[in-house]
């Protein structure tokens, strides 16, 4: 029988996507959707400026949406997929943890907190254990899981592929979808033939989550991945999408076709939403591009290409869907892992 699911910020750009995976699933079904006291009381077709590329799903289009309250979730409710802004993530999803719900979360609040696994389940689906350490102490009998920011995602796989050369020193700059802002996130007037060096607070975000996301978890303790990571994030005129330039510098050799062998035999799950191959590897010198490539895996799979032996290291780029294996896939994911090991 399908996991009764509700989504948390049901009405924005990663909720919309939410509910476009979540509509189909086998595994879940929708059954209730919140959002901000402006659109409670209201249907989800009157509330939610729809702009995902499919029509709203009949199951949802006349669900009157709620505020985002323990209170105004039905309790048959299991699940719960977050996509609020930050701050309110932050204010609600502890009490939502409290109330007994298991919350699969986007929301950057909390991510880096020592007690909260960070998860992409291909790469560190051992992490999810430290919900035993976080049940322990907050006394929550829900739980919550986060997913990494969306280039994080798309890079990280890569350099778990590579693991085993010893991770020492990793560049990355990014080429960002305006789509990962939200709607109204990026003006036309400031992107359109333009690029914008400059992402608020995202370079932190892949230097310290990517550590987290490949660092060993003991069963007690996580430790971060000790590796320097230096990252520059850039905002271009692409709809979705993130294009990613990667130096890797290991301890052992590492040569261009041993880290493409090692990106193409990196393992999926057998999860749903887990594409095989997980890494897709072009042989083509101009590809991954974001327009051809970002729905490889319907937009799971991580694609890269350019691999070459270079003065700092391996060098090659990356590209993911921003909003699904960024954003909404992800969070699904997880909600898979967590359907998967008994935590609903
Ligand atoms: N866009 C991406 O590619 C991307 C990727 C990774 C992670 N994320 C993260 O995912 C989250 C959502 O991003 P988004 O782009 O979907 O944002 P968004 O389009 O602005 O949507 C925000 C959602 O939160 C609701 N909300 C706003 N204020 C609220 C309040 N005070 N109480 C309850 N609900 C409230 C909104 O409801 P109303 O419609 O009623 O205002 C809406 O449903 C963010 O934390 C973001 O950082 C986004």
């Amino acid at each position: 029988m399908a996991v009764r699911v509700g989504v948390l910020g049901a009405t924005g750009a990663v909720g919309q996507r939410l509910i476009q995976l979540l509509d189909p699933h086998s595994d879940f079904e929708i059954a209730t959707l919140t959002a901000s006291e402006a659109s409670a009381g209201k249907t989800y077709r009157q509330a939610a400026k729809w702009r995902v590329d499919s029509p709203i799903p009949d199951a949802v289009a006349d669900m009157t949406v709620t505020a985002t309250d323990p209170d105004a979730v039905p309790n048959d409710v299991d699940m719960l997929f977050s996509s609020l802004p930050s701050s309110i993530g932050a204010d609600v999803e502890p009490g939502f943890c409290e109330a007994g719900y298991v919350v699969s979360s986007n929301s950057s609040n909390g991510r880096m907190d020592d007690d909260i696994p960070l998860v992409i389940p291909e790469v560190n689906p051992d992490h999810l254990d430290l919900l035993e350490v976080q049940r322990d102490e907050r006394g929550w009998d829900g739980a919550m899981v986060k997913n990494p920011n969306c280039s994080t995602i798309t890079f990280v796989p890569t350099l778990a592929a590579l693991t085993e050369y010893g991770l020492e020193k990793v560049h990355v700059s990014t080429l960002q979808a305006v789509s990962g802002a939200g709607y109204d996130g990026v003006s036309s007037m400031e992107i359109i033939d333009n690029a914008v060096p400059y992402i608020g607070g995202e370079e932190d975000k892949l230097e310290t989550e990517s550590r987290k996301l490949l660092g060993e978890f003991d069963g007690a303790e996580l430790t971060h991945n000790g590796m320097d990571v230096a990252a520059s994030c850039n905002r271009i005129p692409t709809i979705d999408g993130h294009l990613e330039n990667v130096w890797v510098e290991t301890e052992e050799d590492l040569t261009a076709d041993a880290a493409a062998e090692a990106m193409r035999e990196y393992p999926s799950l057998d999860l749903r939403s887990s594409p095989d191959p997980l890494i897709h590897v072009f042989e083509e010198p101009d590809r991954p591009q974001p327009r051809m490539d970002r729905t490889l895996g319907d937009g799971m799979a991580i694609a890269a290409g350019g691999l070459q032996e270079s003065p700092f290291g391996l060098q090659y780029n990356c590209l993911a869907h921003n909003t699904i294996r960024g954003a909404a896939g992800a969070s699904v994911l997880n909600g898979e892992l967590l359907l998967e090991n008994g935590y609903i």
